[in-house]
């Protein structure tokens, strides 16, 4: 049986898929010629991740399909419902990456609040000409420690991030519809962990009161954060958007920046991806990542050994 890997898998998962007796086609077929190849190779099975799209078309001319995989979490280049009504399974590994997307988040945390996005952009133009000037530029930074992060969206990796804030000394504070209360354990090394019970707050409370507020909700229908919100959010805020472009108002975002309401944004999506406004990408305030939330080495291999186990179980 055949697995066609469209947009790559991890090694271990290709073991795994090998042992159980898959041939995996690691090869990366171009949008046009996707039906056709899996056609002419008698595909069973479609791994994506973000890139490859899904389409009625697809799943109308291959008729060998069986399973489609996505590779991480949203499905937004899958036509889901129309290729179950087929009579397809429809994967993805929604868990696999939580970590790796937290950790993202506070990497454009600990950027913002040291200015290192801003730094490494002019160290290598200026840092041997004007280094006592980059050195003043640089020096108001602060703490994270102590300071409180406002999460939107207390799902998967909403909780992962409040894991890493309250490890490091946060205090944490999150809003989500369908959750009130629920306790976060953060675990240690050396297998000892401590509990923290939090409590759901209102978005406008949360909005009011965070030093840094980091958005992990699905795509929405529309803005979550709009000019509206940064107006109500803390002067000198920090926020992080490594949720969906779309999600938040890039014309407000810009316009809190210059007005010095927002501090810094951490963006890892953006709305008009692959191709995001420029205005956004010569930012200064703005510490820039092109969607690589979940591309750890670790996360890789956990997306690769769940689709291969979902796979197995499926067939077998
Ligand atoms: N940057 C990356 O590379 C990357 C990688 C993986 C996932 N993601 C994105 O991260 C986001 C979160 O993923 P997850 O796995 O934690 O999802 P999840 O489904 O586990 O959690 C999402 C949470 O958001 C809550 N929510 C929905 N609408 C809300 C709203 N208006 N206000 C507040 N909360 C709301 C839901 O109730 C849910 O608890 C998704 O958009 C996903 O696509 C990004």
């Amino acid at each position: 049986m055949k697995v066609l890997a469209n947009d790559g898998i991890s090694k271990s998962g290709q073991e795994a898929l090998n042992k159980a007796g898959f041939e995996v086609l690691e090869v990366n077929v171009a949008q046009e010629q996707l039906a056709k190849y899996i056609n002419d190779q008698q595909v069973s099975v479609l791994l994506v991740r973000s890139a490859t799209k899904v389409t009625k078309e697809v799943l109308d001319n291959c008729p060998t399909l069986k399973i489609i995989g996505r590779g991480g979490v949203g499905m937004d280049n899958i036509e889901v419902e129309y290729a179950r009504s087929k009579g397809l399974h429809v994967i993805n590994t929604p868990a696999a990456s939580s970590s790796s997307v937290a950790e993202l988040v506070f990497a454009h945390l600990f950027s913002g609040v040291r200015f290192l996005h801003d730094a490494n952009r002019n160290m290598p133009l200026e840092g041997d000409s004007n280094f006592k000037k980059l050195k003043q530029a640089y020096a108001k930074g602060a703490e994270l420690r102590g300071k409180t992060l406002g999460i939107i969206g207390f799902g998967r990796i909403g909780s992962e991030t409040a894991k890493i804030a309250l490890g490091i000394g946060m205090k944490v504070q999150f809003v989500d519809p369908v959750l009130q209360e629920t306790t976060v354990t953060v675990p240690f090394f050396d297998g000892q962990s401590v509990s923290f019970n939090l409590k759901s707050t209102s978005l406008e409370e949360l909005l009011k009161s965070s030093d840094f507020i980091s958005l992990h909700v699905p795509a929405q229908n529309s803005y979550l954060i709009g000019k509206k919100e940064f107006d109500l959010m803390k002067p000198g805020v920090g926020i992080v958007n490594a949720a969906r472009g779309g999600v938040l108002d890039e014309v407000a975002l810009v316009d809190a920046l210059e007005s010095g309401k927002v501090a810094f944004a951490g963006l890892d999506v953006f709305e008009t991806e692959p191709n995001p406004e420029i205005r956004i990408l010569m930012h200064p305030d703005i510490s820039l990542t092109p969607h690589i939330g979940a591309s750890t080495a670790e996360a890789q291999d956990r997306i690769g050994l769940e689709l291969a186990s979902q796979i197995i179980t499926i067939f077998n």
